[in-house]
């Protein structure tokens, strides 16, 4: 009996001795894999300066950091009866707006482009801030409203593509500091501003509709011409932002997101505290 609750005893203590040892063995795999995370993610950052990485990023470095396109006119018929059937109740047939909805004309085609794919339009209620909804077109139907409405009268920005290969993230990040965050906040959850107003979430949108609000200034957004942000800010801008909304988790463990110094801290405490414990049972061990 007392042979057999030592072997019980003696299993437990090896047992426990087993799972104190994996958790150092995992403390430390953390504290391993959560400094690769802080490693990786300068070397994300020094990967955008081009010296480096050889391989990753660097894929077109002769490409515009934004090239303007406009919507291509083939599409200017199918975009007039879209529009005919969803806008013109309150923007009116030729989008020159009525006492519901302000004229359209002379906006250009990245300010449709970003008011309709980001779900804003067409709006069910017009007396509250339109805010991003599952958009109800495809990117084709998107585009031929936007060639519809740009073919109509001059003006504003063609639609956006963005080189963000060529991009400077850490550029990008102390931009958007100061020209975004005191809005959107520094991690891009977005704010309550005055007035009901919100400046909203930056995670569910692409780098099109990022460049197109920069560019446009939607709602009360205020507008950041060439003379604030050049091109090439504006593709960093659009890099970061692209970031925060997928930052990699190379430990494999999201930590909210805090950022990779935060990680890296969490890393060694778990890692240190891991190797505390083994210590300690090796010690432990070594008495007996
Ligand atoms: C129920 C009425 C309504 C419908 C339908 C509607 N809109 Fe609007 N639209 C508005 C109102 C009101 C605003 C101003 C909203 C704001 O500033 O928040 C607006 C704003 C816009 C803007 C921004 C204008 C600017 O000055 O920045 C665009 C672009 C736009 N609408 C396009 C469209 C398109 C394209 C459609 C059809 C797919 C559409 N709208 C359908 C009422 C409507
Ligand atoms: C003064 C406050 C303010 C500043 C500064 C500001 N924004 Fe905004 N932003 C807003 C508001 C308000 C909206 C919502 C507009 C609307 O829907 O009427 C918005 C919308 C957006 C959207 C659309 C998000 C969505 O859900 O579709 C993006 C992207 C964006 N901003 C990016 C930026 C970037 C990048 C910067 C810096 C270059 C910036 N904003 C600076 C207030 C601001």
């Amino acid at each position: 009996m007392k042979a057999a609750l030592r072997g019980v005893k003696s299993s437990r203590a090896k047992a426990l001795g087993v799972s104190v040892f994996v958790s150092g063995v995992v403390g430390c795999a953390g504290l391993f894999a959560f400094g690769g995370g802080v490693a990786s993610a300068q070397s994300h950052y020094q990967s955008s300066s081009g010296k480096e990485v050889k391989s990753v990023t660097f894929t077109q470095p002769d490409r515009p950091p934004i090239v303007y396109q406009k919507p291509s006119s083939s599409l200017i018929p199918q975009g007039r009866t879209l529009f005919i059937e969803n806008c013109s109740t309150c923007h009116g047939i030729d989008a020159v707006g009525s006492s519901r909805a302000p004229n359209l004309q002379g906006l250009g085609a990245a300010t449709i482009d970003f008011w309709v794919y980001t779900g804003r339009m067409p709006l069910a209620d017009p007396t509250v801030q339109a805010i991003q909804k599952p958009r109800k077109f495809n990117r084709q139907q998107t585009l031929a409203i936007a060639a519809y409405v740009s073919s109509l009268a001059p003006g504003g920005p063609a639609i956006p593509s963005v080189n963000v290969a060529g991009a400077n993230i850490s550029q990008g990040e102390s931009l958007f500091s100061t020209n975004c965050a005191a809005c959107h906040t520094i991690t891009g959850v977005g704010d309550a501003l005055a007035n009901n107003v919100y400046a909203p979430s930056l995670y569910g949108v692409g780098a099109t509709q990022i460049a197109e609000a920069i560019r446009t200034g939607p709602g009360n957004m205020p507008r950041f011409g060439n003379g604030t942000l050049s091109n090439a800010q504006v593709a960093d801008v659009v890099k970061y932002v692209l970031y925060l909304q997928k930052p990699q988790d190379p430990g494999g463990i999201s930590l909210g997101h805090v950022g990779p110094v935060t990680e890296g801290f969490v890393g060694i405490l778990i890692g240190l505290g891991g190797l505390m414990l083994f210590g300690y049972w090796i010690g432990g061990r070594a008495q007996r």
